[in-house]
């Protein structure tokens, strides 16, 4: 890991693993409150994800990952075939979770792949290696972040206003967050700006989780409902926007949380470069574009009811889908670790990913 001295112990931690046993941050209580829940089998993992006391793409996968270890730990008596086939059918069932973030597929394809190639004798030397495999993909979703603040950072200048939408942070991913990276990066080495923070309906992860997260470190955060985007970008307050991704297809376009297509949208009219910083896992070669990109429809509690508060007529009909899909026409660039992919996003993708094997 490039060692930008950027300070992540004070830094909520959304993930931890110690002495074989997972712990998530339960995000549905920040930030009130703050509590790390054990878990305990697939049961936990999978309903820790849909109701997103984990969320956020990458550690979503991360999280996955371990859990898929979790939940065949005790199993470790079963002969070698048994266990096999109790991990892809326990990948099967945590994918099951959440549609959109491609995070969670990727990861637990990469595990299960890992396993059916590796040679062990036994199921507890099995278990061992999908640990490993866990540790590894966490580790590496540490250094994708580094390596987005580093490509992104120096896109922040002295004075700047950035929007961002949802909490693409350290709570998202195993450290420092995708979009937030390079705000964490620009901070640490005295660049003075300013980052506002749509609140993010329904759930509100920008109130409740990027302003106090972007708070916690020192950086100046403002928080916006949501329908105040037009007029800060009107009146001249927002000079560039960045936001996460749960999946990009191969063609460049974006899919994040519900809310990002009209900001993209409004930056376009503003002229107000719009960029999505992406690790490579999140980057999706299987989906060629963004209608193919599933969407995940959520339950009406979450529009009629604001934590826990009915706000809307008993019987009012809803929709909720829980993302939207930001054509790549709009999209300045893509933040990777390694590079600022640019139009044209195909052609740009494919170039990042020759030479590199794509799980
Ligand atoms: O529903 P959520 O909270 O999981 O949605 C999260 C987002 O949309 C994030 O912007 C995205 O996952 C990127 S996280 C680094």
């Amino acid at each position: 890991m490039p060692d930008n001295n950027i300070e992540t112990s004070s830094m909520p931690s959304a993930i931890e693993w110690t002495n074989g046993e997972l712990f998530l941050l339960d995000q549905t209580v920040l930030p009130h409150q703050v509590v790390m829940q054990k878990q305990q089998c697939a049961k936990d993992i999978w309903q820790s994800i849909k109701v997103l006391k984990v969320r956020g793409a990458p550690a979503i996968g991360v999280a996955a990952a371990f859990g898929l270890c979790i939940s065949v730990k005790d199993k470790r008596d079963l002969n070698l075939d048994e266990f096999k086939a109790l991990t892809v059918e326990t990948a099967d069932y945590l994918n099951s979770s959440r549609p959109t973030a491609v995070n969670l597929s990727w990861a637990m394809n990469r595990m299960v792949k890992h396993m059916q190639g590796a040679k062990a004798t036994s199921s507890a030397e099995l278990y061992d290696i999908l640990v490993a495999e866990a540790e590894k993909i966490h580790k590496e979703d540490c250094a994708l972040s580094y390596g987005m603040g580093e490509m992104g950072a120096p896109l922040i200048k002295d004075g700047m206003g950035i929007m961002t939408h949802c909490n693409a942070g350290s709570l998202a991913t195993s450290v420092l967050g995708t979009a937030t990276a390079p705000m964490y990066l620009a901070h640490k080495n005295g660049i003075k700006f300013k980052v506002f923070s749509n609140e993010t309906r329904p759930l509100l992860q920008g109130a409740r989780l990027t302003s106090w997260e972007l708070g916690k470190a020192g950086i100046d955060v403002t928080l916006l409902t949501d329908n105040m985007s037009a007029h800060m970008m009107a009146t001249g307050h927002i000079d560039m926007v960045i936001v996460g991704t749960d999946r990009v297809a191969a063609n460049g376009d974006v899919a994040n949380k519900i809310g990002t297509l009209g900001v993209a949208i409004l930056a376009k009219h503003y002229g107000i470069p719009f960029y999505v910083a992406c690790p490579s896992s999140t980057i999706d070669l299987n989906t060629k574009c963004g209608d193919d990109i599933p969407i995940e429809e959520r339950s009406a509690d979450e529009i009629t009811t604001i934590m826990g508060q009915r706000i809307a007529p008993e019987g009012v009909q809803t929709r909720s889908p829980a993302f939207d899909v930001t054509p790549n026409e709009l999209v300045t660039g893509l933040i990777t670790e390694t590079e600022i992919i640019t139009a044209p996003y195909g052609e740009g993708i494919k170039n990042f990913f020759k030479g590199k094997t794509y799980d």
